[in-house]
């Protein structure tokens, strides 16, 4: 397939062969997140072992980056601990796929914040309490939301 203007040969391997789709019947946390800026969805399913994230799935009703950018957030956080991809940001997973046009950067909103919000479900489950600080190290947003347009 030729080349698409704007986009990194990474996004349309991911676009075209995407990885870790599909649901979860037994997942020990679930995120769901909706994008203001196109109204696209997105959820991410995980298993969770030893405080790390063994299993994940996502599903999403968005654009090819969205697509790229699930299947590429999903091959991050597998195998890594709680607390390490809690601090994944959509420009971690930005760069990992080489870069996205500057107009297809919200997209990556949907994959990083319903990975945390999995996360967030996994923890509430457990009892444990989930602070605002649990928010992702590079999350400079000072609103009081998880998908905001200008972070
Ligand atoms: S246009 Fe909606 S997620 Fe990309």
């Amino acid at each position: 397939m030729a080349q698409q203007i704007g986009y990194s040969k990474k996004v349309m391997e991911h676009f075209m062969n995407p990885k870790n789709v599909g649901t979860m019947d037994d997942a020990d946390g679930h995120g769901k997140v909706g994008n203001p800026v196109c109204g696209d969805l997105m959820e991410i399913f995980i298993k969770v072992k030893d405080d790390k994230i063994e299993d994940i799935r996502f599903q999403t009703f968005g654009c090819g980056s969205a697509i790229a950018t699930s299947s590429m957030v999903s091959e991050m956080a597998k195998g890594m601990r709680l607390d390490e991809a809690m601090r994944i940001t959509r420009n971690d997973v930005a760069n990992e796929l080489d870069g996205l046009p500057p107009v297809k950067m919200h997209c990556s909103n949907l994959a990083a914040d319903a990975l945390h919000e999995a996360i967030k479900d996994y923890k509430r489950k457990k009892g444990e309490i989930v602070e605002e600080e649990e928010k992702p190290a590079g999350h400079t947003c000072e609103h009081n939301h998880n998908h905001c347009d200008t972070c």
